[in-house]
């Protein structure tokens, strides 16, 4: 098969059968034409001379077009890219009648539990929020609902839901299952393949992976639900600049070999944390011992680079945060660079324990984090 077939950005692009790891260094690209540039240039255009396809920058550019194409293979739909995962989120919402009944995660992303609350508190939507790992109890509150918001592993408690029952209760009742991957990424869960109905990322996170862009995305393998959303994306206005979606699609190229770093340093971190004396409670789908790690075994290709760790006291935990050297102390998660923080410090957090710290487990050597993590853990 002669590369160019491979690389093609009008629609030809035949990906099927590669890995996912081909796929994210072969979608996107120009046109594998003679003299072509390896990478979509960024165009730096509010408008489009007229009488083409796309008029004004709200609707489209080459660079979002280049991103969506190598997303939307990983994903298996067509994507679209917001400014944010917080703009992906709420364009989803937003489609919603008002009155319209979403079930949700109590621990979802501090975010999106807080738009959720605020619409609910203004009549414009109606929330039940569950625990989104018990599946019987979710499913019951579906009845009615017109959306089921579930993310997996949940943020930052870790909580595996179980997505092809819940797909599968959720299309029996009538209920748009919608699925919040930015944990696993596609590489190591595909959402739509279980059954669900639309994913969505917060791209700024293990997508892009350098911390150094927001940006957001929806997926779904429903034209028409696609089609819809790209209306509601031009109509809300909440679009990526071309820089960031370029950026994007340069940090997916590497995702696969960060996340199988991350990820492997995330495992041994969770086994050497799981025996430290000042360690109470480990959170990691990869364990044996955390309450999700069958149903994560059963429907992710990995467990992911995040972890949280609980300590005996909230001081304990904030002297972890204070001490560290290597690793950040910083919100955000995803980059090739280790954070953590203690999560309950921000507002709707209030099932996450206090001592709770999040770890968003970067690429760098695993005994220079154990180092700097065994050393922040010492007693004061
Ligand atoms: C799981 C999850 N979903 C959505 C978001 C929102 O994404 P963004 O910050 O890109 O708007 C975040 C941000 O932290 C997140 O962790």
């Amino acid at each position: 098969m002669p590369a160019a077939h491979l690389r093609s950005l009008d629609g030809s692009a035949d990906l099927r059968g590669l890995d996912p790891a081909t796929v994210a260094i072969t979608a996107g690209r120009g046109s594998g034409e003679p003299g072509a540039p390896m990478n979509v240039p960024v165009h730096l255009t509010s408008m489009y001379t007229a009488g083409g396809d796309v008029g004004y920058a709200r609707e489209g550019n080459p660079s979002w077009t280049a991103l969506e194409e190598a997303l939307g293979a990983l994903e298996g739909g067509t994507a679209l890219v917001f400014a944010s995962g917080m703009g992906a989120a709420t364009a989803v919402f937003e489609q919603l009648d008002v009155g319209a009944v979403v079930v949700a995660p109590a621990d979802a992303y501090t975010g999106t539990r807080g738009y959720l609350e605020d619409a609910d508190a203004r009549g414009r939507l109606r929330v039940r929020l569950v625990d989104v790992a018990d599946t019987d109890a979710t499913l019951a509150a579906c009845e009615g609902a017109a959306l089921l918001w579930a993310e997996s592993p949940t943020n930052p408690l870790l909580a595996v839901a179980d997505l092809p029952a819940l797909a599968a209760g959720a299309r029996a009742g009538g209920t748009v299952l919608v699925v919040d991957n930015t944990f696993a990424t596609p590489l190591l869960q595909r959402p739509l393949e279980l059954g669900a109905d639309l994913v969505v990322h917060s791209a700024t996170k293990f997508i892009a992976g350098h911390s150094d862009v927001l940006l957001g995305a929806v997926v779904t393998a429903d034209a028409d639900r696609a089609a819809r959303l790209a209306d509601r994306r031009t109509m809300l206005g909440a679009v990526p600049g071309p820089l960031a979606a370029y950026l994007a699609l340069r940090g997916l190229r590497t995702l696969p070999v960060r996340l199988e770093r991350a990820q492997s340093n995330a495992a041994e971190l969770a086994r050497r944390l799981d025996d430290h004396p000042a360690v109470r409670r480990v959170r990691y789908p990869g364990l044996p011992s955390d309450p999700g790690h069958g149903r994560a075994a059963a429907q992710m290709r990995g467990f992911g680079a995040m972890l949280a760790f609980e300590t005996a006291t909230v001081a304990a935990a904030d002297r972890v945060c204070e001490r560290v050297r290597l690793l950040t102390h910083a919100t955000s998660l995803g980059g090739v660079e280790t954070t953590l923080e203690r999560r309950r410090r921000h507002p709707n957090e209030e099932l996450t324990p206090p001592t709770l710290v999040r770890v968003s487990v970067g690429c760098e050597d695993v005994d220079d984090l154990w180092s700097d993590l065994r050393q922040a853990l010492e007693p004061a």
